[in-house]
């Protein structure tokens, strides 16, 4: 079977390269990786932790691209790609503009289509902007959907989605997790990067951060760093550590808001092993991002998610994360809560990740192979 895996950024990446280190280890399989790259250094990250060397790469970002920009260059290219190599199947993942205008370009030329973590809503049109619109798009262009969770069968059920191309899998993201587990113990992989292991050795107590959503620039990252400032100087002996994401819009004025607090550290993006080690050392993660939010539950961190609205609801409605949206106040109060009320932390630190069981690779593998004997 001529499997194409299509990627383009961090997140996607991490939750893809375990299905492809899979399919790439089993002959059945004739696997070929194509990056639109659109993250750059972010996705080499990625890649190089885990071996991978796509067979094509489109190396399509540009300084503060625009929407449209990389949708026309993503169209365009793939629809070549897909030309040139004629695959039996596409796999894509998640709900960024690579899914949007990638499987689009498979649509055209009408490539079978499968898509892990389908069926995750906001049912809010601008939040998150613009995935929750892509990730509606690639769920109709899709042949067959792989929903981490039943909420998100569920989702895809109330779209006339029919329920025999439906399979929940678990998230993937769990079982990169799992892998990066085995390695580390296995000491193939280690934490090398020197800020994160003097964080780690100091034994301080510290803030894991990360934010990035484009519904939150402007006055909503701004509202994150008053919050966070504020917190910062009423717990001087609490750590505050911050990879921040390389888009302008964030970078730009969090070091301006940021920058010279002892108390704060300002990173630039982490491979995800550093990233792995501080997750599973930190007191409290806050953040706006999916994967994090879908990681932080495995490590036992309570999770504040400031955004005003969230896709993965499973973990708040098993009571391991709550949404505290952006304002300045929310954020800082329910900062305190938890390092105030230990009854809340507690709380908040116990239970079973909702959103897998590291298997979901092998439930994704498991239905090509079987689709092909069918
Ligand atoms: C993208 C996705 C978002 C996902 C996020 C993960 C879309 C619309 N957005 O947002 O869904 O949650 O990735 O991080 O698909 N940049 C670099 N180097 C990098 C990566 C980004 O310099 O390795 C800078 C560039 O100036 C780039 C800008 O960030 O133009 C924006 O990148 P883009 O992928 O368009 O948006 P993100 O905010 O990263
Ligand atoms: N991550 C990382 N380095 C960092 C911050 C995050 O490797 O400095 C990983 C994190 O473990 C998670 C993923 O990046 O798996 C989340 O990516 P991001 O927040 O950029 O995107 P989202 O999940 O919101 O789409």
């Amino acid at each position: 079977m001529r499997v194409l895996f299509l990627f383009g950024t961090r997140p996607e990446a991490i939750k893809l390269i375990p299905v492809v280190l899979a399919m790439r280890a089993d002959s059945f399989f004739d696997v070929k990786v194509c990056v639109t790259a659109q993250h750059r250094e972010m996705l080499d990250q990625i890649l190089e932790v885990f071996d991978v060397i796509p067979d094509i790469d489109l190396n399509l970002m540009t300084p503060n691209q625009s929407l449209p920009g990389l949708t026309a260059k993503i169209l365009e290219k793939v629809d070549q790609i897909v030309k040139d190599l004629k695959p039996d199947v596409c796999i894509i993942q998640g709900d960024t503009t690579t899914v949007m205008a990638g499987a689009l370009a498979c649509f055209y030329n009408k490539v079978f289509l499968g898509h892990v973590e389908a069926g995750l809503r906001t049912y809010n049109k601008y939040s998150p902007f613009p995935e929750e619109i892509n990730r509606v798009l690639a769920t109709h262009l899709c042949d067959i959907h792989f929903a981490p969770t039943e909420k998100s069968k569920k989702n895809l059920l109330l779209e006339n989605v029919e329920e025999s191309k439906i399979i929940v899998t678990g998230n993937t993201v769990i079982d990169t997790l799992k892998i990066t587990k085995i390695r580390l113990e296995r000491k193939e992989i280690f934490c090398n990067n020197i800020l994160v292991n003097n964080i780690l050795n100091e034994k301080q107590p510290f803030i894991l951060v990360t934010s990035h959503r484009r519904e939150n620039f402007g006055g909503g990252i701004e509202s994150i760093c008053n919050a966070l400032k504020k917190f910062a100087l009423k717990y001087p002996f609490l750590n505050i550590v911050f990879p921040v994401h390389l888009n302008p819009n964030v970078k730009v004025p969090v070091y301006k808001a940021l920058s010279g607090f002892s108390n704060i550290y300002l990173l630039d993006p982490l491979d995800y092993v550093s990233f792995v080690a501080l997750m599973s050392e930190c007191y409290i993660v806050i953040t706006d991002s999916g994967g994090v939010q879908e990681e932080a539950p495995t490590f036992g961190k309570p999770t504040l998610v400031m955004r005003e609205t969230t896709e993965r609801t499973e973990a708040i409605e098993a009571g391991l994360s709550k949404l505290v949206g952006t304002d300045e106040n929310n954020i800082f109060e329910a900062l305190v809560k938890l390092v105030e009320d230990k009854t809340a932390y507690y709380q908040m630190s116990n239970g079973i990740n909702p959103y897998g069981d590291g298997k979901a690779t092998e439930r994704i593998v498991g239905y090509f192979k079987k689709l092909y004997k069918g």
